[in-house]
């Protein structure tokens, strides 16, 4: 039987405050942005007015007459990368101005390089580009499209059979339109070489990966690229692919011989790094008069670019929250001439929740049963459904009961349309949710001091989400030390591999890393204590970290200073790597659950205008163990912020017949604000995870699943009308 570990809990858990706060409220916390190095030249992108077709004639030359101007790029004299073939997180890098052709408006066709940023500005809008433009293919239900599966299929029992026994049934097709991850630091990189070593600054959530990448494509030893991000201004999953833009500044800065800086403008976010696509789902479920479900079908269709894999997962959470034998799942990727879709919080299955959870609500309405009813009768909790293995834990019934509980759900008149406050309509909804689990490879290294101190190192990131506060924290349980005495260094691949922070895995995958760097930090000083040691001949388990001594677990009186260890070794160091480690003993036969969800939500809407209010939102969470109360209750915040965003407001358009994107600017794409969302009341539930020894589960992205699907149900629920299409405008509601 896996034991979760014990020394958690002196500080895991504490809600203490941000370890890197004072660097960055002071402005000493260094960005990419902030980064100058002498000689540095600045880049600025240019972008296709097309949407398909080639480039004719790029004519740079009356550009590099202009003041500052050093250099034009196009793809007539960028440098021929290499293509790599290793595929991160399933989607390929796209090596940027090779050939002239053109795949979407907003492509990548020139790289200006100047003395100053304004310079190199100037000249990029002076360019001149002639195309030779094709029609290009924007209709995803026109005849010339090609379409890919994008996720496999799945298939169990038999829906037809399911449908034909249903009482009751149910059947819609939802919308998700296209969101702009748009994290408050725009993202940028400085690059500079020193012969064949390369070093950028980026702000990359893969410090890794990029390396990877850049050394393929320049065809240099991977020890010779060095990433560094100590931090990064956010990211939504923008930050996970290794975008065009760091490409050109790391080719620029070779040819040129100097540092070159790239900062990426806010349009330009919402061009060149990706974004939420379009969906489409077909739901069909089916239902025994007591709310049993008999089938679930769910066959989705996201939209994806000419060169780019699609992002999938739309319907990956569907097999596995309810117990129902008959499911199956279909998802297909449409290829068209728009920008790359990318990774962005809960992808996919934020999109999937919302059509699965909205069609619950329509069963539950024909059933003429309570949603929180209908969702306690089918949640799947003690085993994965689609495999019939164990989960290593699961909540969602807690999550749902305690919800209903803080929200006063049994208060609710269940008559559509029912209530009202004066002129306002009154609705509650709600959604259950899962975020299945992604645990990828991460190792770390721990070093102890002579003084007592200790550090921790790892290539990870912390893309504002509490990395760097957690990890201390954990490091600090292991090694009996305050958190003040341990200096968690991240965001450099010179450091111990780590994954990205990416799929809600980065807390799971690096806490067990670092629980296994630690125990083999003790197994090391173990073998400094002579024969007539207390602890000789203890093995690693056997003892514990406490006040600067190793101490038997079971008698700590029989301890050795640490200090002393060292220095009997003439060491005034001792560092230990560890690494994510496959699961053990009864955990091998468990499936890893990540987190689960249940939202709670009242809307108020005055039906003469159109208005729509978010008045009160209960969100419970089962993240296993929490290893900061604050830090995990502020991402479950901002996701449900961002989970308003997406049910109400947030909309990339594209036009229709050019292929640009209408509205790429915070004047025009609307994101929830602080007038927009409520007291939101955060609370969680659960237990330690079975499946590693940290006991944690992701809470990056469970935090927005299940918002958008219990807003719409709340305004069902207020007003009688079903709004099956995001965002949830106006026209909707009047
Ligand atoms: Mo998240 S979309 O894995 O940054």
């Amino acid at each position: 039987m896996t034991a979760t570990q014990p020394d958690l809990g002196t500080w895991v858990g504490k809600g203490i405050d941000r370890v890197e706060g004072p660097h960055k409220v002071t402005g000493t916390a260094p960005y990419a942005s902030d980064v100058t190095l002498p000689g540095m030249l600045h880049a600025v992108v240019v972008t296709s007015t097309i949407a398909a077709g080639s480039i004719v004639k790029i004519d740079s030359s009356a550009l590099l007459t202009l003041p500052g101007v050093r250099a034009v790029f196009t793809h007539e004299n960028f440098p021929r990368l290499n293509t790599p073939t290793q595929v991160l997180f399933g989607e390929a890098p796209v090596v940027p101005m090779q050939d002239a052709r053109i795949a979407f408006h907003g492509q990548e066709v020139a790289l200006v390089v100047a003395d100053t940023p304004q310079e190199a500005t100037e000249a990029a809008r002076l360019l001149e580009i002639t195309y030779a433009a094709e029609p290009p293919l924007l209709d995803p239900a026109g005849q010339r499209r090609e379409t890919l599966p994008s996720s496999p299929d799945t298939s169990r029992g038999d829906t037809d059979a399911g449908w034909a026994a249903a009482d009751v049934r149910v059947g819609a097709t939802y919308r998700t339109p296209e969101n702009t991850n748009n994290p408050l630091g725009l993202m940028g990189c400085v690059a500079v070489w020193d012969g064949d070593h390369l070093e950028i600054h980026d702000s990359t959530q893969g410090t890794i990966a990029l390396r990877t990448i850049l050394a393929g494509m320049f065809g240099v030893p991977e020890s010779g690229v060095r990433v560094r991000v100590p931090y990064l201004g956010g990211g939504f999953g923008a930050g996970l692919n290794q975008w065009p833009y760091k490409i050109l500044a790391a080719g620029a800065a070779r040819e040129l011989g100097v540092p070159v800086k790239l900062m990426l403008t806010r349009p330009q976010m919402f061009r060149l790094v990706g974004h939420r696509p379009n969906s489409e789902h077909q739901v069909r479920l089916g239902a025994a008069r007591d709310g049993g479900l008999t089938m679930i079908e769910h066959r989705a269709t996201s939209l994806s670019s000419m060169d780019f894999p699609a992002v999938g997962l739309l319907t990956s959470g569907t097999p596995h929250l309810y117990d129902c034998a008959n499911v199956a799942t279909v998802e297909r990727t449409v290829r068209l001439n728009r920008r790359y879709p990318t990774s962005m919080r809960a992808p996919g299955e934020a999109e999937g929740n919302w059509a699965v959870e909205t069609a619950m609500d329509e069963l539950a309405h024909e059933l003429g049963m309570d949603p929180l009813d209908l969702r306690l009768r089918n949640l799947a909790t003690e085993r994965d459904p689609a495999t019939g293995k164990p989960w290593s834990s699961n909540a969602v019934i807690e999550c749902c009961r305690v919800g209903a509980e803080l929200f006063g759900w049994s208060r609710r008149d269940p008559r559509p349309a029912s209530t009202r406050e004066g002129d306002l309509l009154i609705g509650q909804g709600m959604a259950a949710c899962g975020f299945f689990a992604y645990m990828p490879m991460s190792q770390a290294r721990v070093t102890i001091y002579a003084d007592g101190t200790a550090a921790v190192r790892s290539a990870a990131t912390d893309i504002g989400t509490g990395t760097y506060t957690i990890i201390t924290q954990v490091a600090a349980d292991l090694l009996g030390l305050h958190p003040q005495q341990v200096d968690f260094q991240l965001g450099d691949s010179d450091m111990p591999a780590s994954a990205h922070s990416g799929g809600s895995g980065l807390a799971s995958s690096l806490s067990n890393a670092v629980i296994d760097a630690v125990s083999h930090l003790r197994g090391e000083l173990l073998a400094l204590a002579g024969p007539d040691s207390p602890l000789h001949g203890l093995a690693p388990d056997d003892v514990v970290c406490r006040d600067g001594a190793l101490c038997r677990r079971d008698d700590p009186s029989a301890r050795e200073p640490i200090a002393d260890l060292l220095a009997g070794s003439g060491l005034v160091e001792l560092a230990a790597d560890g690494r994510l480690r496959p699961p053990e003993g009864a955990a091998r036969d468990m499936v890893h659950a990540a987190a689960y969800g249940a939202r709670f939500v009242e809307v108020a809407i005055d039906p003469m205008i159109g208005r729509l209010r978010v008045r009160r939102v209960v969100t419970v969470t089962d993240g296993g163990r929490i290893l900061n109360k604050k830090l995990a209750r502020s991402q479950i915040l901002g996701a449900t912020v961002g989970g308003i965003g997406q049910a109400l407001f947030e909309d990339t358009l594209t036009d229709p017949g050019t292929g640009r994107v209408a509205n790429g600017t915070f004047g025009d794409y609307l994101v929830a604000v602080n007038a927009d969302v409520p007291d939101v009341e955060v609370a969680f539930v659960g237990e330690p995870d079975r499946y590693t020894p940290s006991g944690t589960k992701g809470i990056g992205e469970i935090g927005l699943v299940g918002v958008a699907a219990a807003i719409g149900n709340a305004v069902f629920h207020a007003t009688g009308r079903r709004a099956r299409d995001l965002p949830i405008t106006v026209d909707q509601l009047m």
